[in-house]
């Protein structure tokens, strides 16, 4: 039912503008519900209005098969059709993905997305808080959590999925339409949980080789002496304990990758715009962005230095 797609484009998180093969088959089954529902209303106004307009009593047995039909006849065959058409698109929604697609894991953690990009010969390419995927194509994701249940949603393409700890949900998704898309946690996981999006972009197929292979390089180098002075405070200032920048800091493993954090669509998960200001920002009052979130505020440190390390990760393209 693509009619409707166009007029209830409610912004980044739609399930009414389907952009993905799961999804235009739920929104379907919304539609469908949405014009039976009407229906009936309507059939149950029109009774209730003829019984306030012509009032007449009525025999018993008349009453008697009125509410037979009307209360048990009629719910119970309504009933079993919504219960086919909601059940009847659950092969397609599960479909396996051809031999060869694209492999993605996605893990949640409190309050961002881990997302690593799984190769041919097993080679990984991590980042986080953001997705691409090419266009008419079918995806994997492998779904986990490194703390408490999360649930991956993006409602354009189709899902949602719950990522449970211990244990790996897979997920296939096909996006059919070019874009930039909204992804939420669906899911209560705390303090933050309202604060834990991503973006999806679905591109072309040229477009996004190009995009990975710009992904499985090495940070780039620093070019001014700020952005120099930032590089070397990520270093004595403990940053890398938890996160990682390719080819410079390897060794964290906490926090999310930093390798191309200045080339993202967003901030801290999909709440900050990205420029040097949120980079500040979330270096000085992070506990004030993303309440109860792991990284402790450096407040404690200069703002010059602040800057430095804003000015050095803004960067990072
Ligand atoms: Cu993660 Cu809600």
């Amino acid at each position: 039912m693509v009619f409707a797609s166009g007029i209830f484009n409610l912004g980044l998180y739609s399930t009414l503008a389907p952009a993905g093969q799961s999804a235009q088959v739920i929104s379907d089954i919304f539609w469908w519900m949405c014009i039976g529902a009407l229906i009936i209303w309507v059939i149950f106004a029109a009774i209730l209005l003829y019984t306030w307009l012509r009032p007449h009593p009525h025999d018993t047995q008349t009453t008697a098969r009125f509410i037979i039909g009307g209360g048990v006849v009629f719910p119970v065959i309504i009933l079993s059709v919504l219960l086919y058409f909601s059940l009847s698109p659950l092969p397609e929604l599960l479909r396996p993905a051809p031999e060869g697609s694209l492999r993605i894991e996605v893990s949640g953690a409190q309050w961002w997305w881990r997302v690593r990009y799984i190769l041919e010969n097993n080679e990984v390419v991590e980042l986080a808080n953001e997705i691409r995927v090419p266009v008419n194509e079918e995806v994997q994701f492998y779904l986990k959590s490194e703390d408490v249940i999360h649930s991956f949603w993006i409602p354009s393409l189709g899902g949602k999925m719950d990522m449970i700890p211990g244990r790996t949900n897979q997920l296939n998704l096909k996006a059919t339409k070019l874009g930039t898309f909204g992804g939420i946690c669906a899911e209560y996981c705390g303090a933050s949980h309202a604060l834990m999006k991503l973006k999806a972009v679905v591109m072309e197929k040229k477009d996004f080789n190009q995009w990975l292979k710009s992904q499985k390089k090495v940070a780039k180098i620093p070019e001014t002496a700020k952005a120099r002075r930032g590089q070397e405070l990520f270093k004595s200032y403990g940053c890398i304990s938890c996160h990682s920048v390719r080819g410079v800091y390897e060794t964290g493993v906490l926090g999310p990758d930093l390798t191309h954090v200045g080339s993202r669509l967003s901030l801290g998960a999909g709440i900050l715009p990205n420029e040097v200001k949120s980079f500040h920002r979330w270096i000085k009052e992070v506990d004030k962005i993303k309440p109860e979130v792991i990284m402790p505020p450096f407040d404690m440190i200069s703002e010059e230095e602040q800057e430095a390390l804003a000015v050095w990760l803004e960067g990072l393209k």
